[in-house]
């Protein structure tokens, strides 16, 4: 049974579509990541699962339940679901506790179970000691922590977590994460997570979804997303890939300036894009691809070369090497592995893994 359906789900602001016409299924039980640039409709999206905006057009299933459609609009507070947002509200005049406590209120958990329910909460998200203190009496993480247990508290079917972790500093990140993955074992919840971080998305997500203008690009498990990604936007938004203009040859060659590529699969004929990562290139004797060192730097104390590839755009590839070359420097890459997608309407393709020429 799926725990998330969107039918062709659309949320317009006046000429904006912040949602334009999103169709998805997530399973019972998924950790799903959103990801995309800021503006993307990440937001809009995770509002209108919460039931805080009415689709424009389209429809929204929770499991069983039909909670959005034409005619039918099931309120936030009926759609059993937890959430922690951007702008986290906590009333400022109740404690702690009491923050975590007022959505079991709501649902009339008896006075005894609440406590239970409330300590169990603040101990899962670290604030256990903090059940008496006032909002204002606590750090920025610290407050996105009461809302995160406030979520918890009431044991939702579905969690939906809007960049939660904004406001943490790096080690209460990874902290935070950890136990995501363990609080999302634990209750088997649905749990849809926004975040402007790509590998926070791929460390805990069993589903990744990249959106861009009000759209969904393409929604998949992490690794297909860096392997397999659908669209030329998609492969350049994950893991720092860049895309080549190239052409595909009907024989299953593909053209660079300085050689050719064999194709593993069927792609084109026609114009495509080559999707490369650091990964797949490397510094060699030869090569198809002829660039020059534009820069150099350190990354997570590996030298990486930033490479412009001559006759293929102006688009610097990453590459990791081991060796300070100057900037400056010419060089030849070899390619080990890539992807092609389809560039200016070419028909779509099966499968079109590259690997380069033995
Ligand atoms: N209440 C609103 N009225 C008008 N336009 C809105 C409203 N809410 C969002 N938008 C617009 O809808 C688009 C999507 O916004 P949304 O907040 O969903 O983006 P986002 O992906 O969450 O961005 P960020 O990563 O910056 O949080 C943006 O163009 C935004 O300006
Ligand atoms: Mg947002």
């Amino acid at each position: 049974m799926a725990e998330i359906t969107c039918t062709n789900l659309s949320l317009h602001f006046g000429p904006t579509a912040a949602v334009d016409d999103i169709s998805l299924s997530v399973p019972s039980g998924a950790f799903f990541a959103l990801l995309g640039p800021s503006g993307s409709g990440k937001t809009s999206l995770l509002r209108l699962l919460a039931g805080l905006e009415r689709p424009t057009h389209g429809k929204i299933t929770l499991g069983e339940r039909t909670v959005a459609a034409s005619g039918t609009f099931v309120e936030p507070g009926a759609r059993n679901l937890g959430m922690v947002f951007q702008s986290y509200a906590l009333w400022p005049h109740m404690t702690v506790a009491a923050n975590v406590a007022f959505g079991l209120e709501m649902q009339q958990i008896d006075k005894a179970a609440r406590t239970v329910r409330v300590a169990e909460a603040l101990k899962t998200v670290g604030l256990g000691h903090l059940g008496h203190r006032k909002p204002h009496e606590l750090s920025g993480g610290q407050r996105q922590r009461v809302a995160l247990a406030r979520a918890l508290a009431v044991r939702p079917a579905l969690i939906l977590l809007d960049e939660p972790l904004a406001n943490l500093d790096a080690h209460l990140r990874q902290t935070m994460l950890a136990e995501f993955r363990r609080i999302h074992r634990e209750t088997g919840a649905t749990f849809v997570f926004v975040t402007h971080d790509q590998n926070e998305a791929m460390a805990v997500a069993t589903h990744v979804g990249v959106m861009n203008d009000g759209r969904l690009e393409q929604i998949a498990a992490p690794d297909t997303l860096f392997d397999r990604p659908a669209t030329p936007m998609v492969a350049r938004f994950i893991g720092h890939g860049r895309t080549l203009p190239v052409i595909c040859r009907a024989d299953g060659m593909v053209d660079l300036p300085h050689g050719t590529l064999r194709l593993q699969g069927h792609a084109g004929p026609g114009p495509a894009w080559l999707c490369l990562r650091p990964r797949d290139v490397a510094v060699a004797e030869n090569g198809p691809i002829r660039g020059r060192v534009v820069d150099r730097r350190l990354e997570n104390g590996l030298s990486m070369l930033s490479i412009l590839p001559e006759g293929l755009g102006d688009v610097a590839l990453d590459v990791p090497h081991p060796q300070a070359l100057p900037v400056g420097a010419m060089v030849h890459l070899h390619v080990r592995s890539g992807w092609l997608l389809p560039r200016e309407g070419a028909a779509v393709w099966d499968d079109h893994r590259i690997a380069a020429l033995a």
